[in-house]
């Protein structure tokens, strides 16, 4: 954390919710890549803003940002979150239930493409989906956000300017070429209104228009 990101925090305060959740995950050995927790609180902003019913996330990890969007549902609102391990889900949902938000969040165990294609053959749309899982295939969750969105979906994804690495010339990696497709994708696709927020490691903000 830079020490802008450290002043903000700070104004922010304490959130036992989120701080059992962290220290959960450091117990257990996981990344600490959730969400810096001034996006944490913009995506309660965001979640709100879209008066989120139906909500989908794509990378629990230790269920952070679940409890981030939960709390920013409308009432009767319920979060799909996507996983590929089940120990991380496992681990996410004793955090949101030691939030109180349980009966608000579910979990899909499997691969993030199996499961968005499942949603479609259910039927299933959505008013608010947060991308946060394997960068390479940011392009492909992009599509199926898209696809899975009512008019008027807020479509928010973190990590998308990799500190920097998105604008720095020379042949990038393949996370890095993914990111910037997708980058590329978000802000030029007319299906959407898009801004990249250059704060942390990269925000983007979304608005799905009426086609
Ligand atoms: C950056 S972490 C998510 C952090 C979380 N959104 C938060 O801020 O609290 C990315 C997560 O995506 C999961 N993931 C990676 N590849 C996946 C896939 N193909 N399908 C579903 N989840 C995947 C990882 O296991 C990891 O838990």
């Amino acid at each position: 954390m830079n020490d802008i990101e450290a002043y903000v925090s700070r104004l922010l305060g304490t959130d036992p919710d989120l701080e059992r959740a962290m220290e959960g995950i450091r117990e257990a050995d996981m990344p600490e890549v959730s969400v810096a927790p001034g996006y944490g609180r913009l995506l309660t902003i965001l979640a709100m803003a879209a008066g989120a019913r139906d909500a989908l996330e794509i990378g629990a990890l230790g269920g952070v940002s679940a409890i981030c969007i939960a709390r920013g549902l409308a009432p009767g609102g319920a979060l799909i979150s996507l996983e590929l391990k089940p120990e991380y889900a496992a681990i996410a949902r004793s955090h949101v239930e030691a939030a109180g938000l349980g009966d608000r969040v579910r979990f899909m165990v499997g691969d993030a493409l199996e499961s968005l294609g499942k949603l479609e053959g259910e039927g299933r749309r959505f008013d608010f989906v947060f991308i946060d899982a394997d960068k390479g295939r940011y392009p492909d969750y992009l599509e199926w956000s898209i696809r899975l969105a009512r008019p008027g979906a807020l479509i928010v994804a973190d990590n998308t300017l990799l500190r920097g690495r998105v604008a720095e010339p020379g042949t990038p990696g393949p996370s890095v070429a993914a990111v910037r497709a997708f980058n590329e994708r978000l802000t030029g696709d007319p299906r959407l209104v898009a801004t990249l927020l250059p704060g942390y490691d990269g925000l983007a903000v979304a608005f799905v228009k009426e086609v």
